[in-house]
């Protein structure tokens, strides 16, 4: 099968490489000449566990190939977009992108193509571009294939999906659909076909869900501090009951990236636009607004209120563990706070330092976590990473000032740092007081 993908993001790279690695011909465009000459020798412009080695294995077998020219796509059989919806300022979805890449390609879509909308959307959008071509006598069914891959651990869930979600009316398209999934089929992955503004919104539906498993979560993780019980075994006890799942139930400096805030922000704007009540919805929000603040007080009451001058070896900085992204991370909107306190932030990151380097020039950058360490007076732990936990912290005690860590994600062993002489807090349970 001849695919095109438009957009060489997360989501448009992460698939238009694999889908070629699983045996169709593959061309990913992007506006972006810089990327696309980067492609072009090898390099990926974002980080990815295992991307490296499906890229190597599609360019070897000519099955994947890059242009910033539209023209390229002229005989696809489908054309996968999966450029960026950002959030306008008033919480609605910023379709722009789409639109642009639809008035590219619209001439070279031919009797036989199907245009498959990856990007999230809003409900109704695909409905909506289907009308607008016709309006231009351009006949071609406009699928919605929402995405569900997590950032980090994107070629795992391309290759491992719970579900594939296709929302189309059309018969041809369907039976196009089933042959570019035709590897997932024969594993027996669930196929759900339904009309394309139910497909649309199951997208938002559950990213919604998912965020409201973490901002419950940190509130429970907020309970369990007053009345002197343990977030970590509440969570797992809670999540072994099937109909809830122990996943997404980590607590935590609240949801950041560029999924989850902008997702909900766009389904609570569709639900005023209509008249519908969504206090769920709101409480979501609301709860993630206020969880940095939150954790800042926590950081005061520990740290003291006055941090002028105090040094802090800030480690992770990503919108999570396993990813460069640095979008809407809630780690950085921490670092801000803090430094608007009059703290020296010493940060530290496994994968994101050039994006943090390149964007967030008032963050100091070091090479290893204890680089950071050196002299701090308090460390703060904000990503689940792997390198965190295994850290020496006999050798980072001989580099700190004071014996801080404030683990923000609960990932170190309590017991073995508090023998080490360690002051150690982390969220939800309470260990020194
Ligand atoms: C999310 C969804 O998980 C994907 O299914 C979806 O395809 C993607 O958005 C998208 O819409 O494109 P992603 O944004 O990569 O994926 O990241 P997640 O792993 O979902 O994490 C989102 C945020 O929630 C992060 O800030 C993370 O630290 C936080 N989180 C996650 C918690 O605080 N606790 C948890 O237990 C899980």
């Amino acid at each position: 099968m001849n695919i095109a993908f438009i957009g060489t993001g997360y989501v448009g790279l992460v698939s238009g490489v694999m889908f070629a690695a699983l045996g169709h011909n593959v061309i990913c465009i992007d506006n972006n000449i810089d990327k696309i000459n980067n492609l072009h020798q090898g390099k990926l412009p974002i980080y990815e566990p295992e991307l490296d080695k499906y890229f190597a294995k599609a360019i070897t077998s000519n099955q994947l190939s890059f242009s910033s020219n539209y023209e390229s796509i002229a005989d696809v059989d489908a054309i996968f977009i999966a450029v960026g919806t950002p959030s306008k300022d008033n919480g609605d979805a910023d379709l722009s992108y789409i639109y642009s890449s639809i008035d590219n390609l619209k001439k070279y879509i031919h009797p036989n193509t199907i245009l498959i909308i990856k990007s999230t959307v809003p409900v109704g959008t695909c409905k909506f571009i289907e009308e607008m071509l016709k309006q231009e006598n351009i006949s071609c069914p406009v699928v919605s294939n929402p995405e569900f891959l997590r950032e980090g651990k994107a070629v795992y869930d391309f290759l491992n999906p719970d579900r594939i979600v296709i929302g189309t009316n059309s018969n041809y398209a369907k039976d196009l659909l089933k042959e570019i999934y035709n590897s997932f089929i024969s594993t027996h992955i669930p196929l759900v076909f339904t009309d394309t503004n139910t497909s649309e919104l199951i997208k938002y539906a559950s990213n919604t869900f998912l965020a409201m498993k973490i901002a419950f979560i940190n509130e429970m993780s907020e309970i369990c501090e007053t009345v002197d019980s343990n977030i970590n075994i509440l969570s797992y006890a809670v999540g072994l009951d099937h109909r809830i799942g122990t996943e997404f139930l980590q607590a935590g400096l609240g949801f950041g990236g560029s999924c989850f805030p902008k997702d909900i922000k766009a389904l609570h704007s569709l639900t005023r636009s209509k008249g519908i009540s969504a206090k769920i919805l709101d409480a979501v929000i609301d709860s993630n607004q206020e969880r940095c603040g939150i954790i800042l007080t926590k950081i005061l009451n520990i740290l003291g209120n006055n941090m002028e001058g105090l040094q802090i070896a800030f480690l992770g900085l990503a919108f999570k563990a396993g990813t460069d992204d640095i979008r809407h991370s809630k780690a950085i909107e921490l670092v801000n706070l803090l430094q608007k306190k009059g703290a020296i932030i010493k940060a530290y990151d496994p994968i994101c330092m050039d994006n943090i380097k390149e964007n967030n020039k008032n963050i100091q950058c070091y090479d290893s976590s204890y680089d950071a360490c050196i002299d701090a007076d308090s460390i703060i732990i904000a990503t689940e990473c792997d390198e965190f936990q295994k850290l020496d912290f006999d050798k980072i005690k001989k580099l700190i000032k004071s014996p801080y860590i404030i683990d923000l994600k609960n990932i170190l062993d309590a017991d073995s740092l508090i023998n080490k002489g360690y002051k150690y807090y982390c969220i939800g349970r309470n260990f020194t007081r």
